[in-house]
């Protein structure tokens, strides 16, 4: 069998970055909790137009730019915000990225573990056809209440994988463990647009679970951790992958200094710390980070720990391909971070605070980002998007950077539909 794994890998974020410092001072807290305590500086907020799809769309067009979409057999939306709840976020996606008709789209839902589960999906499809290529997308908006302790770790972002046989960037190693069990430590009810969090016990469960997945991973012939240059664990908020790491090697009786965490993780944390959770996708976020960031990790073992509330662990490892760096995005991945536009406080939370309308009416959209895609109008209560073309995408831009910073009408005041061209919604 031909080595199967990432044969591309292409992340995007939303409009608009809040930092967490205009956060802390109006919260009050000392943004050391926020900057050093969780690792955070900032996090990514979506424009009124935006959306798992939307970024998913923009995650996912380079790939089919590179690659064309011929041999898409199966496309996997890894999603704990989906945006309906019977049709399958990737047909949304169909027409924005020309996905064949000969693609089966469904998606996956598990909190933030179901990327993992979309990517050995499409390693064992691809291994049972290995002409065919699977498009794995994992876009998620980490939504919790204002002013709770959760709302420092907020985030949205898209990380679409393309999985192949003779992958150019990563060979995906069979060998993975695996951890479930009922937990109750977050959770969202179909009736909320925000999540419910035990924020204690997500850690103690994370912990617990990613301990259990690594011993399952060790009992059926995985690695060592002195076998990995790195290690890419889900960050809901940076520090995350500090406490995991310390864990899991204390249970093996190993006391690490700072530095030795370091050398091993600080090159998963550049994105996740300036985008925050962005659930399904935090993980190959992390993962790009790395590649991003290091000179060379060519066939040095890189592990994954993938973590959904609820929940579900899964503990696996890719290896570099010669050559990888060359098909690497990272150009895309830092312009994609420069782009966002700074938010005040109020707007933020004018943002977060409108709800997609329900009753059914037409409602347009004002424009709002910059993306190359954008959710334009609901109506009868479909989500009607639309794509850019690259001209208006290029002025829009150019007219974007000679006004960066300064949207008039944009001051946090307005909000809703119809009126305001500053609302939110999800
Ligand atoms: N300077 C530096 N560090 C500080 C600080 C300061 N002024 N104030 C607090 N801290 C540290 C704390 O000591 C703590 O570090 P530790 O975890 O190493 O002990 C850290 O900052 C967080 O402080 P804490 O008081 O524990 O935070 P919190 O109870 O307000 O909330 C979460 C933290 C993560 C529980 C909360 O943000 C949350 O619920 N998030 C969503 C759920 C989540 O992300 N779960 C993760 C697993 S999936």
């Amino acid at each position: 069998m031909p080595p199967i794994g990432i044969h591309d890998l292409s992340v995007a974020t939303t409009h608009y970055a809040l930092d967490l410092r205009e956060l802390a001072a109006h919260t009050g807290v000392d943004v050391d909790k926020y900057r050093l305590g969780l690792g955070q500086e900032t996090m990514s907020v979506p424009a009124i137009d935006e959306d798992i799809v939307t970024m998913a769309a923009t995650a996912a067009r380079p790939i089919i730019d590179r690659h064309g979409a011929d041999r898409i057999r199966t496309v996997l939306v890894a999603t704990e915000s989906g945006v309906d709840q019977a049709k399958a976020a990737g047909l949304y996606l169909h027409p924005l990225i020309g996905l064949p008709a000969t693609a089966r789209v469904v998606e996956l839902k598990q909190a933030c573990y179901s990327g993992a589960a979309g990517l050995q999906f499409a390693a064992a499809l691809c291994a049972r056809e290995p002409d065919q290529a699977v498009l794995v997308i994992a876009t998620d908006i980490a939504r919790y209440d204002l002013d709770t302790p959760a709302e420092p770790t907020q985030g949205a972002a898209a990380a679409a994988i393309l999985v192949t046989a003779d992958p150019a960037i990563a060979e995906l190693e069979p060998v993975s463990g695996i951890f479930s069990a009922d937990v109750t430590d977050f959770w969202r009810p179909n009736y909320r647009s925000t999540a419910v969090v035990d924020g204690k016990l997500s850690i103690t469960a994370y912990l617990a679970a990613a301990a259990s997945a690594f011993t399952d991973y060790r009992r059926r012939g995985g690695r060592g951790f002195d076998d990995f240059a790195a290690v890419c664990y889900h960050q809901p908020f940076t520090q995350m992958a500090y406490k995991a790491h310390r864990h899991l090697l204390e249970g093996r009786g190993r006391a690490p200094a700072t530095a030795a965490l370091d050398s091993v993780l600080a090159a998963t944390t550049h994105y996740n710390r300036v985008i925050g959770n962005s659930y399904t996708a935090s993980l190959y976020l992390a993962l790009a980070s790395l590649l991003d960031h290091t000179p060379d990790l060519t066939d040095r073992p890189i592990a994954l720990l993938s973590y959904g509330s609820g929940a579900v662990a899964e503990f696996f490892s890719a290896t570099p391909a010669p050559g990888y760096h060359q098909h690497l995005r990272t150009q895309a991945h830092h312009d994609a971070l420069a782009q966002r536009k700074p938010l005040t406080y109020d707007h933020y939370r004018t943002l977060h605070r409108t709800q997609t309308p329900t009753d059914g009416a037409h409602h347009t959209l004002p424009e709002d980002t910059n993306a190359p895609f954008r959710l334009a109008a609901i109506t009868s209560h479909k989500r009607i998007y639309k794509t850019r073309q690259p001209n208006e995408l290029r002025s829009r831009l150019s007219h974007f950077s000679q006004t960066r910073g300064v949207r008039p009408g944009c001051d946090g005041s307005g909000g809703g539909f119809g009126g305001s061209a500053c609302g939110g919604m999800r």
